[in-house]
């Protein structure tokens, strides 16, 4: 799958699977806006793979308008345009349900499903016609998952999110789809560690970040140019 010439925004992609996204659009001759939160260094470090030096990190929070707004001009003024772009950035606080605090409810939120909402609304008028939008879900907005309600309810929001956006984005002729990773390799991860979750995996391991990116790149290609509005799953076949 080739994406020459065509110019790519990951939300949160300094490390883990966006850092894996931005990675695989960029071999595959993309131009990406890899975008971090705090992690500055490591954002540059992605961009820097691009041989063509077209690649720039760009700082957005992407719960906050400001600055998504900020991270827009940036991106207006050297690109003009976007052919793809991925709601990547996401947080996890798992506790277990009696212990979740307002706060962490509304910051998984805030994060998670306001984000990508107010990311697409900057940058929809962006998109050129067939270009592709990917918001990376979760197992757990399907199934549930352990000590993640908030968590949990962001993804699912996310999926609904995907599905309501494919159908007002049609008329611009642009794909929306959702991708769901299982258990991935990667810091989040970690936090489900020792739960034993991996039994219940029916390839019996986690997933790496690439093999999320190839999913991500698939759809972000002409080669899913008939597909719209479908969540995919890359989850090893782990249903809780
Ligand atoms: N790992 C898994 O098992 C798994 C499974 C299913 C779904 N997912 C989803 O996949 C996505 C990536 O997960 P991951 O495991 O790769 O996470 P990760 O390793 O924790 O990386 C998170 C990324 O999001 C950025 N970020 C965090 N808060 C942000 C904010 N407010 N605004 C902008 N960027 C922000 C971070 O930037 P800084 O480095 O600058 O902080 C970082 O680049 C998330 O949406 C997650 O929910 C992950």
């Amino acid at each position: 799958m080739r994406l020459d010439g065509k110019i790519a925004l990951v939300t949160g992609a300094s490390r883990g699977i966006g850092k894996a996204i931005a990675a695989a659009i960029i071999e595959a001759g993309g131009t990406v806006i890899v975008t971090y939160k705090k992690n500055k260094d490591l954002a540059r470090e992605v961009a820097e793979r691009d041989k063509k030096g077209k690649s720039i990190a760009v700082q957005m929070d992407v719960s906050d308008r400001l600055s998504v707004k900020k991270a827009k001009d940036i991106v207006i003024n050297k690109f003009g345009h976007l052919d793809i772009f991925v709601n990547n950035a996401g947080i996890n606080k798992p506790n277990d349900f009696e212990k979740i605090t307002d706060n962490d409810w509304e910051n998984v939120l805030d994060v998670n499903l306001k984000g990508p909402f107010i990311v697409t609304q900057e940058f929809l008028s962006m998109m050129k016609e067939k270009g592709s939008i990917i918001n990376i879900s979760s197992v757990s907005g399907q199934y549930g998952g352990p000590r993640t309600t908030h968590y949990a309810v962001s993804k699912a929001g996310l999926i609904a999110f995907t599905q309501n956006l494919a159908i007002f984005c049609a008329r611009k002729k642009i794909r929306v789809n959702a991708v769901s990773p299982g258990l991935i390799e990667s810091e989040m991860a970690k936090a489900a560690k020792g739960l034993s979750i991996e039994e219940k995996i029916l390839l019996g391991r986690l997933g790496t970040p690439e093999e999320v990116a190839k999913a991500v790149l698939f759809l972000a290609s002409d080669d899913a140019s008939y597909i719209t509005g479908h969540t995919l799953n890359v989850n090893g076949g782990i249903y809780f």
